[in-house]
């Protein structure tokens, strides 16, 4: 019996089909860091340029693997719903170990960690975002999802796309 050469090309095409949807599957769930999985977490790349394209301001954690202030947020942020909703008006970006970018506009107050940092639409890191709630000298840090969804209600209001262009426009004229 010979196989026909349809049935080749089907079942090929279904085994290349599985395993992306397999190995698509694994990376979407390992890019959420243990940051929750109902979000849609975004490379830093990637996430710029969605960003330029929707005129969604981005959110990025920086984060380590062994950090002990990192772990503790971790199950507090994921459970969260408010961020979880919140986060649909953002791009999500997490980064992990040596992922931290190099630009020092990512550690306005220093490299300590977990860090969350609110950039515009065009991928610049707006300092002036801080966690009012929390430790003056640790402007970026946050250990409870209270504060982090306080911090995402104020970068919305004055990042998303057409609050951020007429702010822009205005210093301009
Ligand atoms: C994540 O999604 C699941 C399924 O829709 C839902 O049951 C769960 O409450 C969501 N978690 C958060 C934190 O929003």
């Amino acid at each position: 019996m010979q196989p026909s050469v349809m049935n080749v090309v089907l079942w090929s095409s279904f085994q290349v089909l599985f395993s992306l949807t397999y190995f698509n599957e694994v990376d979407a769930s390992a890019s959420s860091r243990g940051f929750g999985d109902n979000i849609s977490w975004r490379t830093l790349d990637d996430g710029k340029k969605e960003a330029e394209a929707s005129g969604l301001p981005m959110m990025v954690i920086v984060h380590k693997t062994w950090c002990g202030a990192c772990k503790a947020l971790k199950p507090k942020f994921s459970e969260s719903k408010e961020i979880s909703e919140l986060a649909h008006n953002f791009i999500m970006v997490n980064l992990e170990d040596e992922e931290e970018p190099k630009d020092e506009a990512f550690s306005p107050d220093g490299g300590y960690i977990p860090r969350i940092l609110f950039l515009d639409p065009t991928g610049a890191v707006h300092p002036e975002i801080t966690n009012k709630n929390g430790n003056p000298s640790y402007k970026y840090f946050y250990s409870n999802a209270d504060h982090v969804a306080a911090g995402m209600k104020e970068a919305q209001e004055k990042l998303t796309g057409d609050a951020y262009r007429q702010i822009h426009v205005g210093d301009e004229l």
